[in-house]
Parts: C-alpha cells; structure tokens; sequence
C-alpha cells in the first residue's frame, strides 16, 4: 500500500496526499505537518512550490486523456 498518492489534476496541480515530507533546496521543510498539498506544475504560482490558483488566471492545460 502506498504511503503517498501524487494526483495530476487535470488543467491543474499535483495532489499530493500521505505521509510525505517536501523540503526546499536547502533542507527546510514546506508544509511541515500536513498530509495533503497542491503542488504547482503550471509554473505560474507566486507561492512555490505550491498552488495558489494562478493556473485557472493562466487558463493552464495539463492535457490529461483522462479527466478525474
Ligand atoms: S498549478 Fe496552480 S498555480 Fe500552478
């Protein structure tokens, strides 16, 4: 059974939920304490690693064939 689950969503971020630890480059964590995030792939997030909804204003598209 997997312990993290990374879930692309479509036209959006990467839902990451579980038992998961993200750090920055030098080793600080990001979101220390939680067990769900949005990670941005859209590139646009003000907030990075994280989503902050910039996606939808970019009208990002993951072109997913399949949609959750
Ligand atoms: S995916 Fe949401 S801001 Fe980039």
């Amino acid at each position: 059974m997997a312990t993290v689950i990374i879930t692309p969503q479509n036209d959006g971020p990467y839902h990451i939920t579980g038992d998961f630890q993200i750090n920055t480059q030098g080793g600080q964590p990001i979101a220390a304490g939680k067990n769900e995030v949005w990670l941005c792939r859209c590139g646009q997030s003000s907030h990075k690693p994280l989503c902050d909804g910039s996606h939808k204003k970019v009208g990002f598209s993951s072109n997913l064939d399949e949609k959750p």
